[in-house]
């Protein structure tokens, strides 16, 4: 018996709190019956319905992707731009990323079609470290680097500590590369650190999430996560929200 918001979600069709909403506005029938509540717990051989519609139980999937830069991190964009589904071609489970990267953004994304798993990741409190090579403009001061290790005030609060190592600077170019270890996952979160501390970031890729890295990918290119590497990834995020 597993609870029907979970149940939704693992068909693919939506998050976990979207099937929330789903159910407490009337949209969701187990065997023919409208349920309002949550926490319902149903079996296999009930048949749920979301908009009249019963559910696939669909196979739960789990991809790597090194998504491009001027690609959206989403399943469909309304001005047709490229979306990280589109480099899933032959997949017929309904994935989508979690988290997100921004446009211009490259690097290590996961895909699945497990509702459970993506909200079990994108939870504040799951501390999954994800590491950032950033160009930069200008070459930053070491006490403006320590400002970012200790935790910057930001619009949106103080964000936690970082971790900051100066990979290279270019005086000529007046540029620097820096690898940047946050554990949230604020919008533009990265880039905006570093405007706080007054440096433009002209590039940004995500090389590792938590121990996954991009080996063996070219950009664009992707690779399924073995059950034994979603199984790590689940731990890692439950034991770092406890
Ligand atoms: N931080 C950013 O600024 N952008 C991203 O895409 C990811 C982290």
């Amino acid at each position: 018996m597993e609870r029907l918001q979970k149940v939704i979600a693992r068909a693919g069709i939506a998050s976990r709190r979207k099937a929330e909403e789903f159910i407490k506005e009337g949209k969701v029938k187990v065997n023919g019956k409208v349920v309002t509540e949550l926490g319902l717990k149903v079996s296999a051989s009930d048949k749920v319905e979301v908009n009249e519609i019963p559910i696939e139980k669909e196979e739960s999937v789990y991809f790597l992707l090194y998504k491009p830069r001027g690609v959206i991190s989403s399943v469909h964009d309304e001005k047709g731009r490229k979306v990280v589904v589109d480099f899933f071609p032959g997949i017929k489970e309904r994935i989508y990323p979690i988290g997100r990267l921004d446009y211009d953004t490259s690097g290590l994304l996961i895909l699945t079609n497990d509702g459970e798993f993506a909200n079990l990741l994108m939870h504040p409190r799951n501390e999954i470290e994800k590491v950032y090579i950033a160009k930069i403009k200008g070459i930053p001061l070491k006490e403006n680097l320590r400002k970012l290790e200790k935790g910057i005030r930001l619009e949106d609060g103080k964000t936690a500590p970082a971790k900051v190592n100066m990979l290279s600077a270019d005086k000529k170019k007046q540029s620097a590369i820096i690898e940047i270890t946050i554990h949230e996952g604020r919008n533009r979160q990265v880039r905006r650190m570093f405007e706080a501390i007054g440096h433009e970031v002209v590039k940004l890729k995500r090389e590792r999430y938590g121990f996954l890295t991009l080996q063996g990918l070219k950009a664009g290119e992707a690779r399924e996560l073995s059950p034994h590497e979603v199984k790590q990834i689940r731990a890692l995020a439950l034991n770092q929200s406890k």
